[in-house]
């Protein structure tokens, strides 16, 4: 028999994404953003987003069942994201997987965004070591895991105690005049920068501070500091040095998600640490973590930069992990959570 044909939903924020696996193969990934339709409030509005996903469903499931070759009746078993995220935006993933589900008599699987960005790492580069340690910085969470079995046991090590990391970069980018999101322009602005131009803060990283909160992160300090900065120099009539601002701000964040994210796998004795959601996408944070782990002897995986930020596949690629590994499908009654917690991963 071959193996399961897996359709993942994902609605917890703004991109509508369909994905197609078989097995550990991706066949399609569809995506609808709404990104544009936010820009010009400098961060998601749920209404809005909502409504995109509604209109986007429908649309998006023909674009990934034509791009995989298949008919939606040819489909083993549905996965959805049923949180965390946007309530709103959740219920509509939610509700089209369940009439799926019913309409085509298959199983559904409602499971976590968090694992799933870990999940789909498996799409490129294969069965995930278990157990491995999971970095996943993106503009709604800042996490750092423990990743024994990616479809049950999933252990929080640390998290942001503030500002997730992208909504960083999105705030500072917004500081400097660089449209929303902020993070691909801060990652292009900072290229022609000097990362030690400006000494930002890097947040509880004092001794202090790790005694308290060695694995967890805070970022509206350093957003705070930049500010700041910004402002001082508006103020005595000098120009913002916007690369610079940028270079130094990036390598402030990379600094610390790498650091914390190494002293885990040294504490631990995890070897394997894999980075994901949208902030995977930076080309520092790629090279640092790189460099840096080669040293302690830590493997790095970051899928590429289009299965980081959200998508379906990423949620294909749990759904599939649940069936082969013989998961107890959700029931009907399902709810989208908008807090679910990420130790929760099947629900
Ligand atoms: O995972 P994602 O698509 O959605 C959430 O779950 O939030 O992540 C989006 C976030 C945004 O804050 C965006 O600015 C950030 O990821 N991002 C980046 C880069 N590309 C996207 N941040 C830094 N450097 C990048 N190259
Ligand atoms: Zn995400």
């Amino acid at each position: 028999m071959s193996e399961p044909l897996v359709l993942g939903i994902e609605t917890s924020c703004d991109e509508t994404g369909v994905g197609i696996v078989r097995g550990h193969t991706l066949l399609a990934d569809a995506i609808a953003s709404s990104v544009e339709e936010h820009a010009r409030f400098g961060g998601v509005v749920p209404e809005v987003a909502s409504r995109a996903h509604l209109e986007a469903m429908v649309p998006t499931l023909d674009r990934a069942c034509e791009t995989a070759g298949v008919r939606l009746s040819d489909v083993d078993a549905i996965a959805v994201t049923s949180g965390p995220g946007l309530a709103g935006a959740l219920l509509v993933g939610v509700a089209a997987a369940k009439a799926l589900a019913v309409g085509l008599g298959k199983p559904l699987y409602g499971v976590n965004h968090l694992a799933s960005h870990v999940a789909v790492d498996q799409l490129e580069h294969g069965p995930l070591p278990d157990p491995c340690l999971a970095l996943l910085v993106s503009g709604g969470h800042s996490s750092l895991l423990r990743v024994e079995d990616v479809t049950t046991t999933v252990e929080p090590l640390g998290a942001t105690i503030d500002d997730a990391a992208g909504e960083a970069f999105d705030k500072v980018a917004r500081l400097l005049g660089l449209p929303f999101p902020g993070g691909p322009h801060i990652d292009r602005a900072a290229a022609s920068g000097s990362s030690v131009a400006i000494d930002f803060p890097r947040g509880l990283t004092s001794r202090r501070d790790l005694e308290r909160h060695r694995f967890d992160f805070s970022f509206s300090g350093l957003k705070t500091a930049v500010a700041r900065w910004v402002e001082a120099r508006e103020r005595s009539g000098e120009p913002v040095p916007v690369a610079d601002v940028a270079a130094s701000f990036q390598e402030a964040v990379c600094d610390v998600l790498v650091r914390k994210a190494l002293d885990a796998a040294t504490t631990t004795g995890i070897t394997d640490l894999l980075i994901g959601g949208g902030v995977a996408a930076n080309s520092r944070l790629r090279a640092m973590a790189e460099s840096r782990a080669a040293e302690v002897g830590v493997r790095v995986r970051v899928p590429r930069p289009g299965l980081c930020t959200d998508n379906g596949a990423m949620v294909a690629a749990l759904g599939s992990e649940m069936v082969a590994r013989g998961r107890t499908p959700s029931s009907l009654d399902l709810p989208a959570d908008s807090s679910q917690p990420v130790t929760s991963v099947l629900v």
